[in-house]
């Protein structure tokens, strides 16, 4: 049994101090009673949020090593207060085929973050994609980025609507477009998920149409925190796609947040070295669970953005969306994944400081206000104040 003390919590809009008792992983009680424990861990009145959610991540495992691995990746998440991440299936080999879904669940089990694993749409894989068992999503390529999925067949790509449940899209501009025309046409009871949406039209496209139930929408991290203006600075390192948009667009995914049309906020961690995006011809994408969080708790320091709504959209809205069972609520019965944050605490982001494998981040010499101290994952503090502790998590269910 632990006790988590003095925990500052959001239940039904409102704030409470409250403790948490934890018992084989799971969160048993939460009360004002200092209930008898092994161990006590002190929260000191810091907000805790339910471990975030992150539903896009490219942790290169395996074939791109040299970039991130699942060890690198998941200590760098826990670092960001996110207990579980989606991983994506462009590595090398990629994820489309029963085989290396296989392969991937083993090396995963490396992770010390919890799990699940996105199925990718190959050009001939449909017969894969109906066999693939406990995936968080099928992730369907309609434009150009790293790794070989691309899928441009119109009529496949209903194909893999209809015998996927949820996919997710990465889709650019007017293909955002195509996609809901597709999909809609496929007249399927499954849903999509758009990925990174980076602009005011593919927001529009993705969350205005009579298939809108069907369609739940993400935005990235550097979408909300840079724009176009922030290349000139960076060049390569600020480089991704869907490419950095204009000032007017970056608004408009604030706006979505607001109105409730983005429904998700993902890193999209793609991390590449330094080495790589100094080459003429760099690889797009940029580093985010370490920053994700801070980003956005600083946002809340700014009055940008609230509580209740980073906790809507990075772990409710994620754990609804792929139906993850027992995560994204702080609910007795749940699992004790946990983010305590200390919402005024600044530091600047330095990349010395980070633990992904790339060691650089968009955002270093940035002084950010609110950062998570202690992450716990199945009740086990797998981060705090610096220090990681390499304890296994698992890979997630779904409710499906
Ligand atoms: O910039 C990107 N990098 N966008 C993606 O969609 C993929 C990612 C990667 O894997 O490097
Ligand atoms: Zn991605």
């Amino acid at each position: 049994m632990i006790l988590i003390k003095n925990c500052r919590i959001i239940v039904n809009e409102k704030v409470f101090l409250k403790n948490i008792l934890v018992k084989n992983g799971k969160i048993v009680k939460i009360s004002n009673k200092e209930a008898f424990a092994d161990k006590i861990i002190d929260a000191k009145n810091n907000f805790v949020l339910p471990g975030l959610i992150d539903c896009h991540v490219h942790f290169r495992e395996p074939g791109l090593t040299h970039k991130e691995d699942f060890l690198t990746g998941s200590m760098a998440a826990a670092k960001g207060g996110i207990t579980t991440i989606l991983d994506m299936p462009n590595t090398t080999p990629p994820t489309t085929t029963i085989g290396a879904l296989e392969e991937k669940r083993k090396i995963a089990a490396k992770s010390v973050v919890n799990y699940g694993l996105v199925f990718g749409a190959a050009n001939d894989n449909l017969a894969e994609i109906k066999k693939a068992k406990n995936i968080a999503a099928v992730k369907l390529y309609m434009d150009y980025t790293t790794g070989d999925l691309k899928v441009d067949d119109f009529e496949y790509i209903a194909d893999v609507f209809k015998a996927s449940k949820l996919t997710v899209i990465h889709a650019e501009g007017e293909n955002v477009k195509n996609a809901v025309e597709a999909f809609s046409k496929s007249k399927t009871k499954n849903r999509i998920h758009f990925a990174h949406i980076s602009s005011e039209k593919e927001l529009d496209y993705a969350k205005n149409s009579k298939v809108r139930k069907q369609v739940t929408a993400e935005v990235a991290p550097h979408h909300l925190f840079m724009n176009e203006n922030d290349l000139q600075r960076l060049g390569a390192f600020a480089e991704m796609k869907p490419r950095l948009k204009t000032e007017n667009d970056q608004k408009a995914l604030w706006e979505g947040i607001k109105n409730g049309s983005v429904d998700t906020i993902g890193s999209d961690h793609a991390p590449h070295l330094i080495e790589e995006k100094e080459q003429g011809n760099y690889p797009f994408g940029v580093p985010g669970v370490e920053t994700m969080l801070p980003l956005l708790l600083d946002a809340f320091n700014n009055n940008k953005i609230t509580l209740r709504e980073i906790m809507k959209l990075c772990c409710e809205n994620p754990a609804k969306i792929f139906k993850i069972k027992n995560k994204g609520f702080l609910k007795e019965g749940f699992d004790a994944d946990l983010a305590i944050v200390d919402l005024d605490k600044r530091q600047a982001v330095r990349n010395d400081d980070l633990l992904t494998k790339c060691k650089w981040s968009p955002y270093e010499g940035k002084i950010l206000k609110g950062w998570p101290v202690t992450t716990i994952v199945n009740g086990n503090v797998v981060y705090d104040n610096g220090g990681v502790v390499d304890v296994k998590a698992r890979e997630v269910q779904y409710a499906r």
